[in-house]
């Protein structure tokens, strides 16, 4: 038949037949076709080859969610008795999994501030096998220096992973910075629709074969249809991004003037503490900004619920801007004394800017805060 669909088309099978065994054997020995759908999917490495061009990797694997992809990366690469050096501000879960799991393996893990360059150099002066770095950080948008670590660390022998989810590949290529694995959480802007729960690892030739090997072995792989999404996503990343990355400055730059803000939390503003290092690191300062609202917890949350245009929801990335209150939901298990050492009070709000006209969501955003 003529004609090819222009968009690749999802692969719904978990299995691929043969005609004969020959060919099933040269699969399985050389990994020259497709077998299983835990080993690989069409759909799948149809997207994992689309993301590894935009990161400028040589390879990419799918995952069922960013946290399968980061609890895989971390699994394939320890030992019993293995020193990993991480920064303090991570997503929850992955500071659960290092900070409660590992240690039930033998392996411990170093937390430093991730704006205290000078302590993690020494960290990773003391012994590292693992560097574990995550930036833009959630929810107050610190920008970790990440070349000098890496180099320190790479010294040293040690692998360098970077979870890059609130940058996006648009704005943070971290194999440039000498990272030799970058995370994705796609649920976020990969995917951008609010509609997949899914991860992916970024690295060049020599880090693939073991990372494809774990995750074949603990199964955490991405769906085909979720791949389907991802790779729609792609085919918009830098367009979105770039309207979120001109929307955030433009709210961030209003919500700084703003008499009932005290506050405001963005790489980009020159009042950011880290404003010099994103300069250097990010092509643009992201979709993702936070802000004290002058008052307390119950007018906090009252200004939440004004909110119209922006829904009040965890998860950021996408097309619909989000907002919410860290203490409520995504902080919501730290003891006060953490939170407070963290930096988060009970007025923090966190923004994730959508595509919407900008003028929509700082009338939103006015409307709300008049009543504070
Ligand atoms: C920075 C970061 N990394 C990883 C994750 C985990 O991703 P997922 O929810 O897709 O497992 C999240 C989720 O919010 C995140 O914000």
């Amino acid at each position: 038949m003529k004609g090819k669909p222009v968009i690749y088309p999802v692969h719904l099978t978990a299995t691929y037949k043969f005609k004969q065994s020959d060919d099933l054997i040269d699969v399985v020995q050389n990994r020259s076709g497709f077998l299983y759908s835990r080993w690989d999917n069409p759909s799948v490495v149809e997207v994992e080859n689309e993301l590894a061009a935009l990161e400028g990797a040589d390879k990419a694997l799918g995952f069922g969610s960013g946290m399968a992809a980061i609890t895989t990366a971390l699994v394939a690469n320890i030992k019993a008795g293995h020193r990993i050096v991480a920064t303090r501000q991570l997503y929850g879960a992955t500071f659960e999994f290092l900070n409660e799991v590992l240690p039930k393996l033998n392996v411990e893990t170093v937390f430093a501030d991730c704006w205290d360059t000078d302590r993690l150099l020494r960290e990773i002066e003391t012994g590292v096998d693992i560097l574990y770095l995550e930036t833009p950080t959630n929810p107050l948008l610190r920008i970790v220096d990440v070349a000098p670590l890496a180099r320190a660390a790479r010294k040293k022998d040690a692998l360098v992973m970077l979870d890059s989810t609130f940058a996006s590949p648009i704005n943070q290529k971290p194999l440039g910075l000498g990272v030799d694995v970058v995370i994705h959480s796609a649920t976020k802007y990969i995917g951008g629709h609010h509609d997949i729960t899914a991860g992916f690892l970024c690295c060049n030739r020599p880090h693939f074969e073991n990372l494809w090997t774990h995750r074949k072995i603990l199964g955490g792989v991405m769906d085909p249809m979720s791949a389907f999404l991802a790779s729609r996503g792609l085919k918009t990343l830098e367009l979105r991004v770039q309207r979120q990355n001109k929307s955030a400055l433009h709210i961030a730059e209003f919500l700084e003037t703003h008499t009932k803000i005290k506050t405001v939390y963005y790489p980009g503003l020159k009042s950011h503490p880290d404003h010099e290092i994103a300069k250097k690191q990010l092509a643009g300062f992201g979709g993702m900004l936070s802000f004290e609202i002058d008052g307390n917890f119950d007018q906090t949350k009252g200004f939440m619920d004004r909110l119209s245009h922006v829904k009040l929801a965890t998860s950021l990335g996408g097309v619909t801007s989000l907002a919410n209150q860290p203490i409520t939901n995504t902080h919501a298990a730290l003891s006060p004394q953490d939170r407070s050492k963290a930096g988060i009070g009970e007025n923090l709000v966190r923004l994730s800017v959508g595509i919407e006209p900008v003028e929509t969501l700082i009338g939103d955003l006015k409307e709300a805060l008049k009543n504070v």
